[in-house]
């Protein structure tokens, strides 16, 4: 009997049943690109257009937009992860605007990822192509897949189905989540996004290559993003996404509570029963919280890769164009 895998999957449904999965880490990181040596007119175009960006957000969470001319012409987008409501997704983009023009003064342009938003601006145009090089990979390395074999081969039959979802979403949304049950009964949860201007060809092929990645770059992780301008490919094992009507599947089964007590006249040896019943499945679960919380811990602890002030350990690519 796989103690672990029982001890994990029960810790998720009591986790989930009890609205303890928030404890997201927040993951954001930039990079500003192109050179620092910007002309007064690119200045008054870029704070412009970044400022005009979370009010022109759509209901599918994208804006793109342009403005100015010749050298001192600036294009900007900004997308939210697909499952996001449209006033946290300006927020987030008026929030992430104000951040990055301050971690990139001058610089005609950057990329910020931040949990929810996606933005970025350039002195080159931005849409409806894949550019190589800008990317982020950040995963946490827990150990806790025991079977890395059978994980990857779920893995890959889940992210394969999202990708051809998520492709074909049409050209106002490109967003797949779902999950999948994996061995030891881990689920895996995903989420992959395009941006909505490339065609369904290309955003496969961002999927694709990202998606190849994993076996290089984070074979046997539990949690992993992978991001690029362009596209983003997310998993965990835990649910972190919101189920969305437009692509989602059926929501998570949690346990139903109990229906009412019909009859209130035979109150006393009913709740008595219940009481004799309950006070032992609490026991219960509590010692299985808290023996899984320390397992999780300590595995944590004796995790691959030591990650210390940051939760992530993270790869770069990054070209300066
Ligand atoms: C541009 O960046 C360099 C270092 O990379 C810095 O020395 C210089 O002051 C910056 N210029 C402006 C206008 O911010
Ligand atoms: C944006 O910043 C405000 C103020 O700091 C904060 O309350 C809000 O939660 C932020 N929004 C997002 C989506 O993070
Ligand atoms: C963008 O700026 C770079 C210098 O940072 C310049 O070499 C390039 O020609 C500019 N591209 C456009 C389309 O203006
Ligand atoms: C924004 O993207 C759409 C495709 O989604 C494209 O048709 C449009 O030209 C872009 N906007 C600008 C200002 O380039
Ligand atoms: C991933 O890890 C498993 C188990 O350690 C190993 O059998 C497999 O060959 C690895 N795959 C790659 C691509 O390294």
């Amino acid at each position: 009997m796989d103690y672990w895998g029982l001890l994990v999957f029960l810790s998720q449904i009591i986790a989930t049943f009890v609205g303890l999965t928030n404890s997201q880490p927040d993951l954001r990181y930039h990079f500003c690109t192109g050179d620092n040596d910007t002309t007064s007119m690119y200045e008054v175009n870029k704070n412009t257009l970044l400022h005009s960006l979370s009010s022109n957000m759509d209901i599918y969470g994208f804006y793109n937009s342009s403005l100015g001319q010749n050298f001192d012409r600036v294009n900007a987008y900004a997308l939210c992860r697909g499952d996001v409501k449209l006033d946290i997704c300006r927020s987030c983009v008026t929030n992430s605007t104000l951040k990055l023009m301050q971690l990139c003064p001058n610089y005609k342009g950057a990329i910020g990822w931040y949990d929810l938003c996606t933005l970025r601006y350039s002195n080159q145009s931005l849409f409806g192509i894949v550019e190589g090089g800008l990317s982020m990979t950040a995963y946490i390395y827990s150990g806790g897949v025991s079977d890395v074999i059978q994980f990857n081969s779920v893995l890959r039959t889940l992210l394969d189905s999202l990708r051809s979802q998520a492709a074909s979403g049409g050209h106002l949304r490109k967003f797949a989540t779902g999950n999948m049950k994996g061995p030891h009964f881990l689920t895996i949860y995903g989420l992959l996004q395009c941006t909505p201007d490339l065609s369904d060809l290309l955003c496969n092929d961002c999927l694709d290559g990202a998606a190849g990645e994993i076996p290089r770059c984070c074979n046997g992780t539990t949690e992993l993003w992978i991001l690029k301008p362009s596209c983003a490919l997310r998993y965990d094992i835990k649910r972190f996404y919101d189920e969305t009507p437009a692509s989602a599947p059926p929501p998570l089964q949690l346990p139903s509570p109990p229906p009412p007590s019909a009859s209130p006249g035979k109150g006393d040896s009913t709740s008595r029963t219940g009481i004799i019943i309950v006070i032992p499945i609490t026991v219960s679960l509590i010692l299985i919280i808290s023996i899984s919380i320390y397992l999780r811990k300590r595995k944590h602890m004796n995790s691959k890769y030591k990650i210390d002030e940051s939760k992530f350990k993270m790869i770069f690519d990054h070209i300066l164009h």
